[in-house]
């Protein structure tokens, strides 16, 4: 009899072919919207595999439920929204899809610092408005990149693509990560920093770390008032490790001089959320993998994850608890 697999959000029909070549595949159809809740719950009590996005918490009572399930793929890197722990005393295996993404998001990363840093969003929107009378001085002045400390809070694979960026800008690149890595330091001319010392000492302040309760609101007011007035904080890891109402007072204070954002503790951010309403701010909705390429890779390597496991063979991309 063939396995029995979900799949919470509409794949690209390769994907599904291939799935549906070894297995019995039910999935929600849609492509913007995320499976609800009752739905998942229901869907998940047959299953043995289950590919899901970011967007969907498998947590304690999914699981519950989920009495045959033997694997969770994530079609992400961060799993922030699995419960491992829960999942592990299950005999569940988890997996993810590192690797695949790094370029494109250090990319996106060093997008929105280059933006943030240089006024993009709000000079197109200054020309667009008609406020654009004459050229002059010191109009839409931002802070120069080339030269400039960058700070990289969390250097795992993202953190060491950023730097790569950063050398063809000459920038100095301190980091701060859970493991110090001096084979690194020495490999790509970077130093390491206690996360006091990066956040005096940096112009741009990059978070690359995963979230996790432990790294909760890492930065907040005493952090943000840490940081040089000129300084700008980019996120491109995950809303939670940001206090976003210190973050907003900080800018709206000139504490720090500007933001760039791609993840918030609520997605999609609500209309009426107070840094929307500052000019020094870049938001983007989480697009950090958003290329055609990395996001078709991430969707093979979703499907050979659970492939793999409901097969009998080793996952690719195991996370170890
Ligand atoms: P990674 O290779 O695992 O790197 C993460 C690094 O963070 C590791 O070096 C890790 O240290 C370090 N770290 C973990 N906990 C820390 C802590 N408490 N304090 C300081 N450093 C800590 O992961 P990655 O592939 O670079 O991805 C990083 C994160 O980016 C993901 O978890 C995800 O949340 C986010 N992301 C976002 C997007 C987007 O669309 N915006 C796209 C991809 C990824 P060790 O070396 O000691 O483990
Ligand atoms: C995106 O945020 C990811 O974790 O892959």
């Amino acid at each position: 009899m063939k396995c029995k697999v979900y799949v919470t959000r509409r794949l690209p029909e390769e994907m599904i072919d291939k799935l549906s070549s070894h297995f019995e595949v039910t999935m929600w159809e849609e492509e913007e919207i995320p499976v609800p809740r009752e739905v998942l719950l229901k869907e998940v009590e047959e299953v043995d595999g289950l590919i899901c996005l970011l967007t969907d918490s498998i947590d304690e009572e999914v699981l519950t439920k989920a009495q045959h399930l033997k694997v969770i793929s994530s079609c992400s890197v961060g799993y922030n929204h699995i419960d491992v722990q829960a999942a592990a005393k299950r005999g569940i295996v988890v997996t993810n899809t590192p690797g695949v993404l790094t370029e494109t998001t250090a990319d996106l990363t060093f997008t929105l610092l280059m933006t943030t840093a240089r006024r993009v969003v709000e000079a197109s929107d200054f020309l667009r408005s008609g406020e654009w009378g004459a050229w002059s001085l010191m109009q839409l002045t931002g802070q120069d990149v080339y030269g400039a400390t960058l700070g990289i809070i969390g250097f795992g694979r993202i953190g060491e693509a950023l730097v790569k960026r950063a050398k063809g800008f000459d920038m100095n690149v301190l980091y701060h990560s859970r493991t110090r890595k001096e084979e690194k330091e020495e490999e790509l001319g970077i130093h390491y920093a206690e996360l006091g010392v990066l956040l005096q000492q940096s112009d741009f302040v990059c978070l690359l770390l995963p979230y996790s309760p432990e790294v909760h609101h890492l930065i907040g007011k005493e952090e943000l008032l840490l940081m040089k007035r000129t300084a700008i904080l980019i996120n491109t890891a995950r809303g939670g490790i940001v206090d976003e109402e210190a973050l907003y007072q900080a800018l709206k204070a000139g504490d720090i001089w500007a933001a760039g954002l791609d993840v918030f503790e609520q997605e999609p951010v609500p209309l009426d959320h107070p840094l929307l309403s500052l000019p020094n701010v870049v938001m983007l909705p989480h697009i950090g993998s958003a290329s055609i390429q990395t996001r078709m890779k991430m969707a093979r390597l979703a499907v050979d994850n659970l492939t793999n496991v409901l097969t009998g063979e080793e996952p690719i991309n195991p996370i170890f608890v």
